[in-house]
């Protein structure tokens, strides 16, 4: 399949973009770094409005969103340089580029639509895929975790990374269930789940293996550690007057990020750029459109 195939299965539509794009509170001469290029739809809305006037550093751990994010940047009026690395990174790739401090940062964090439905990775438990799950293409597939970790480990990822409440349950049975046979696809782990589930539990509101799959894909791109680092590194290249704006999809990456502008803000080093520190969320008209958005909260800072 090509890529302009596979482009016109799964399309990205941007998240919270206008309140994103407020929050930034861009201007002409600021440099502005993208974490989370994905398909480019918030940075290419920064192109699409100040032109050249503002450096867009793009970043992205997906080979396969980077070259999105290059096709649709080159056909802007933008000024843009991207690079292939995780966000945890950041202080290296502005060191590389020569670059002292930035004025915005966006993490618009998690996977993309184009991850979800077209990257061919197992990121989906409605598409039968290799369990691989590994954004930046690098490390220790889902496979292998599930494959190798004991029960324990496996349990604590279930329950930590995926609040799944059957995690005892399901890990006892990938622990059983490889035994005779490995896990290699993503239809086999969502068969196990739903025979590990109890049936009110496979009949609920959110698919059975929602918080499976979720957890999985936390622990092989070790998702927490990054946005933990990335948020450390991110608001040490802030400039004074610099905005950090944080879309996240998940209650464990939103503590994350609540608690340090929290604690950023009562130590005087930021204030809030949202009302009373509250997330800002998706208004009706977004949510009918995107139901990706429902879950989406953002929250912005800007250091002093
Ligand atoms: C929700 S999408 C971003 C979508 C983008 N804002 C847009 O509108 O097109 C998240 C992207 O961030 C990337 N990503 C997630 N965690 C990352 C990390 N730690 N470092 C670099 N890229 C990461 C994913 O590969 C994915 O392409």
């Amino acid at each position: 399949m090509s890529s302009t195939d596979q482009d016109s299965k799964a399309k990205h539509v941007p998240v919270l973009l206008n309140e994103s794009l407020k929050c930034l509170q861009l201007s002409k001469g600021d440099v502005f770094l993208d974490g989370t290029l994905g398909s480019a739809g918030h940075s290419a809305a920064v192109a699409q409005q100040w032109g050249r006037t503002i450096e867009i550093i793009g970043l992205d751990q997906d080979a396969e969103a980077l070259k999105r994010s290059e096709r649709v940047l080159s056909s802007l009026e933008a000024n843009y340089r991207l690079k292939q690395t995780n966000f945890r990174r950041l202080d290296e790739v502005a060191s590389e580029l020569g670059i002292l401090s930035v004025d915005a940062i966006l993490l618009d964090i998690g996977f993309s639509s184009d991850q979800l439905e077209n990257s061919g990775k197992g990121f989906s438990f409605l598409h039968d895929e290799p369990l691989d799950m590994r954004m930046s293409g690098q490390g220790v597939t889902a496979a292998q975790i599930l494959n190798t970790f004991d029960e324990d480990t496996l349990e604590l990822i279930l329950r930590g990374f995926g609040e799944e409440r059957y995690s005892r349950r399901i890990a006892k049975a990938i622990v059983e269930k490889r035994q005779s046979q490995p896990l290699e696809t993503t239809s086999q782990f969502v068969h196990l789940i739903e025979e590990a589930v109890p049936i009110f539990y496979r009949k609920g509101r959110i698919h059975p293996a929602t918080r499976s799959f979720q957890a999985v894909r936390i622990a092989t791109n070790d998702e927490l550690a990054a946005l933990e680092e990335g948020l450390e590194k991110g608001f040490n290249l802030l400039k004074s007057g610099g905005r950090f704006v944080i879309i996240s999809f998940h209650s464990l990456e939103d503590r994350i990020v609540k608690n340090l502008f929290r604690q950023l803000v009562r130590d005087e080093k930021a204030e809030f750029l949202t009302k009373a520190g509250k997330p800002l969320t998706a208004q009706k008209e977004e949510t009918e459109k995107n139901p990706r958005a429902r879950s989406a909260k953002l929250r912005a800072i800007k250091k002093l």
